[in-house]
């Protein structure tokens, strides 16, 4: 199942690697101590396909935070930050984050927390790391300078675009769970293919995901969806049967029921094309999440309606109330984040749902109002929920999405309730009728809001006094004679 490769391998990318500062030092130091060192990992891998890298990892065959100390010296770099509990010692090198491990044999994981480890060779960390891809090192040492150290096939799976585990699969797995999620990611941002063999044990092991933290999980997630394809990474993750252990509610999405011969689409498929479709036009991780969730509630709100057909009633509403419960499960963020993730779901029909009846500037100033400053999300989002195959639909609602964009402009210009700021404080009808805090305010709040939506008023002071003063005299309040300030 090839997903779409996107890089080609050149191994002249490593060509004058060593004459590199860093890499210099690091070889004189292992020289100078006579211990072997090496580049290896995600650095090696995305430099041998050209794609940038912030971060780079050294293995020495000896004590690495003491190496660390010793090439910081030599670079005039630091402060060298040492992580005793993990074996491993970091420093920053401009915007490059430089770090050194001594070679182990047990897994390679950062967040295992195994200050025991066994002191091993090169070979004993390349094989206890997650891919062959990510296994591959470079030399840094007297004799094979800047040579690959390849003992599984890194480079041939790396132009082949294949992710393989260097061990039987399911040990690589039972080290660290979380690498069947890592296979998944790099699958969809490198185009890769999941080895037949590795991805059975996948689906084998996917329940393993049960011991692994909630951050851990959602950071490869995010990965997932800031992919540019996201989709691939959401097919892979409900056929690997990894979706069932975090994420339930998108596998219920999926399959299209038919009653007396009417269907509906399948929503699973449908959200991933509306999720690439965001992906063209934005990067924002969390307009991305919105898609991710925007029909949500549909299998809790699908009726068959005699008649009618399918109907979704109130999945908008519910799939905003739904949101807060998966954050908190995945441990996302529950602040501005997660509103404005909500605050979509919630909106998400409106701006279609508009063009039913004639667009009128009301129905646009309340969608203004409501969407406020998240409005052009909305419509991102919005225009990538036009999906129908049926040609004639789609062209009608594309025509009613342009019809609404222009009116946006044209009363957003006009009467600026983008960010709406009542032009009546609740001070000011207290003063004006002399009353102390009460339901009444709220009313008449209220009314002014739907007079200025609804076109009634202008988004004007004066006007709004005005009617203010009628308000309250035909609730039976007497203006305390107080000006307009
Ligand atoms: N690694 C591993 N198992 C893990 C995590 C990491 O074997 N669960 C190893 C891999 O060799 C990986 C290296 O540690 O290449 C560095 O890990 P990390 O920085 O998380 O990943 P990268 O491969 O660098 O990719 P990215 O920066 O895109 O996360």
């Amino acid at each position: 199942m090839p997903t779409g490769q996107k890089y080609t391998v050149d191994p002249a990318r490593l060509d004058g690697v060593v004459s590199e500062p860093l890499f210099a030092a690091v070889a004189a130091e292992a020289a100078k101590q006579n211990v072997p060192a090496f580049a290896i990992g995600g650095y090696v891998r995305d430099r041998l396909i050209g794609r940038p890298c912030k971060d780079i990892d050294f293995v020495v065959e000896g004590d690495g935070m003491a190496f660390a100390e010793a090439v910081a010296q030599r670079l005039d770099a630091g402060p060298v930050h040492v992580f005793k509990n993990f074996g491993t010692a970091m420093f920053m090198l401009r915007d490059l984050q430089v770090e050194f491990v001594g070679a182990r044999k047990e897994s390679y994981n950062r967040n295992s927390r195994k200050p025991e480890v066994a002191p091993g060779t090169i070979k004993d960390d390349q094989e206890r790391r997650d891919f062959t891809i990510n296994a591959l090192a470079i030399s840094l040492n007297t004799g094979s300078l800047g040579a690959l150290v390849d003992p599984f096939g890194g480079i041939l799976h790396l132009d082949q675009g294949l992710l393989r585990t260097p061990l039987d699969p399911d040990i690589t797995f039972s080290d660290d769970p979380l690498r069947m999620l890592r296979a998944v990611r790099f699958a969809t941002q490198l185009g890769f293919t999941i080895d037949p063999v590795t991805f059975e044990a996948i689906q084998r092991n996917a329940k393993r995901l049960e011991i692994i933290s909630a951050e851990r999980i959602h950071t490869e997630l995010n990965k997932i969806i800031l992919a540019p394809r996201p989709s691939v990474g959401f097919i892979l993750l409900r056929e690997s049967g990894l979706m069932a252990e975090f994420f339930p509610e998108f596998l219920e999405l999926a399959g299209a029921e038919e009653k007396f011969g009417i269907g509906h689409k399948d929503n699973f498929y449908h959200t991933l094309q509306v999720l690439d479709n965001v992906c063209a036009k934005s990067e924002d991780l969390w307009l991305r999440w919105a898609a991710v969730l925007h029909d949500i509630a549909k299998p809790v709100t699908k009726r068959f309606v005699p008649g009618i057909g399918w109907t979704f009633h109130g999945h908008e509403d519910k799939g905003a109330r739904m949101v807060p419960k998966i954050f908190r499960r995945l441990k996302l963020p529950l602040d501005e984040q997660m509103k404005f993730v909500q605050k979509l779901v919630a909106l998400h029909l409106r701006p279609i749902a508009l063009t039913k009846e004639e667009v009128t500037d009301s129905a646009v100033r309340r969608l203004l109002f409501d969407a406020g400053d998240d409005i052009d999300a909305l419509m991102i989002l919005c225009r990538a929920d036009i999906t129908s195959k049926n040609e004639k639909k789609k062209d009608r609602y594309l025509r009613n999405y342009e019809l609404v964009m222009q009116k946006l402009k044209d009363v957003e210009e006009k009467d600026r309730v983008r960010n709406f700021q009542p032009p009546i404080t609740g001070e000011d009808i207290m003063r004006a009728f002399n009353i102390p805090p009460c339901k009444l305010i709220g009313d008449i709040k209220t009314v002014i809001k739907d007079a200025i939506l609804d076109g009634v008023i202008q988004n004007d002071r004066a006007q709004a006094w005005q009617l203010m003063l009628e308000e309250g005299r035909k609730l039976g309040l007497e203006a305390s004679g107080h000006p307009e300030p």
